[in-house]
């Protein structure tokens, strides 16, 4: 059976095999192609394509003003940390100039594409599905690609264009490299990290109240949250110096204990106590499996086996929690025998992992 319709004035011809079922002839539907191409003003006006052209490169060059604006602003006006209203200024003017930067590539690109690029329509064939296996094939498709696209957008031809956006990308990152200076530390990290509150004789006190604990509270299977005593005391800084002096401390048996020469003495009858920052980004270790003797690190899963000095079973952690070694004063309160031997907190390029 057969029906006629009509689409766009065109003839479409239905066919029904069975009931239910329609076939679409496709032989019967015609490809309207592209509309006419109507050629821009600027293809067949010079003197309105160079005006585009300038037009182009003014926004590539608003984008240069912007970047060098955003790193003049940073350091004429510094941020203090005591005055909110600089950091507010500061963040302002950087904002104003990293918008200017990317906003002027951004216009500039559009332009470029929409009033001087080639404005004819393409067809671009459905993939095979598979790309070309022969080397050749595929460098003489990339090349290809590349010599049609420089054609079409004039890129080599167009000199102001090209090289005010080249000036553009090259000053564009500018801003990003003086925000990315400001997350390093002021001081030398491994300086900063290798030294905790933590020294001979500090006792180890709860979190957060500060109370000292004795050997005796410590229980099998236990686990403390600790802080150096005397932190909750401090006044200035006692964030920073929480940060890296946090402690987890924990009772195994002491047969279950895997130590390493020279470190026989670092735990007490059992009692172990290993830095509670992650070494993979800084996160606080804060679960424990008492079963398994292992501690997790919540942020990405890090594992670390305290029955082996905290190494790392499982995660992307690079390298286990740094141990305090400890012990016991007079009168049975647990203390540090030293600062941490090694820096706390994560893996960075100037220390060794
Ligand atoms: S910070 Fe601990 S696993 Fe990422």
């Amino acid at each position: 059976m057969a029906d006629h319709g009509s689409t766009s004035g065109k003839d479409v011809v239905v066919t029904t095999d069975a009931p239910g079922t329609a076939v679409v002839s496709s032989d019967a539907i015609q490809n309207p192609g592209f509309p006419p191409h109507r050629p821009r003003i600027s293809d067949v006006d010079p003197k309105k394509e160079r005006a585009n052209e300038r037009r182009v490169a003014w926004f590539f060059w608003a984008s240069i003003v912007g970047s060098v604006f955003a790193v003049v602003a940073y350091f004429a006006f510094p941020i203090d940390e005591a005055d909110p209203g600089s950091i507010r200024l500061n963040n302002g003017l950087l904002g104003l100039g990293i918008a200017l930067a990317l906003f002027g590539i951004g216009f500039g690109a559009v332009h470029w594409s929409r009033t001087i690029m080639e404005g004819h329509d393409l067809v671009e064939d459905r993939n095979a599905g598979h790309p070309p296996q022969e080397k050749y094939e595929k460098r003489a498709g990339a090349a290809a690609v590349f010599t049609a696209s420089n054609k079409e957008s004039g890129f080599t031809r167009r000199k102001l264009i090209r090289n005010s956006l080249i000036g553009a990308l090259v000053v564009s990152p500018l801003p990003a490299v003086m925000l990315f200076r400001d997350l390093a530390p002021a001081e030398d990290p491994v300086t900063l990290l290798s030294h905790t509150m933590w020294k001979k004789g500090t006792r180890l006190a709860r979190d957060p109240d500060g109370s000292p604990i004795k050997a005796s509270d410590v229980t099998l299977g236990s686990a403390f949250h600790v802080i150096p005593e005397g932190l909750q005391d401090m006044h200035e800084g006692k964030l920073e110096a929480k940060a890296k002096a946090a402690v987890l401390l924990m009772r195994l048996k002491p047969e279950d204990l895997k130590v390493s020469a020279g470190k026989e003495d670092w735990n007490y009858e059992g009692i172990v106590a290993y830095s509670k920052i992650c070494t993979h980004v800084g996160c606080p270790v804060a679960l424990y499996e008492q079963q398994t003797h292992h501690l997790l690190c919540p942020c990405h899963q890090s594992q670390f086996d305290i029955t082996e000095e905290a190494k790392v079973i499982f995660g992307p952690a690079k390298r286990p929690l740094p141990q305090l070694p400890i012990t016991v004063d007079d009168e049975g309160y647990l203390i540090a025998q030293s600062d941490f031997t090694e820096p706390v907190g994560p893996s960075f390029w100037e220390r060794s992992l």
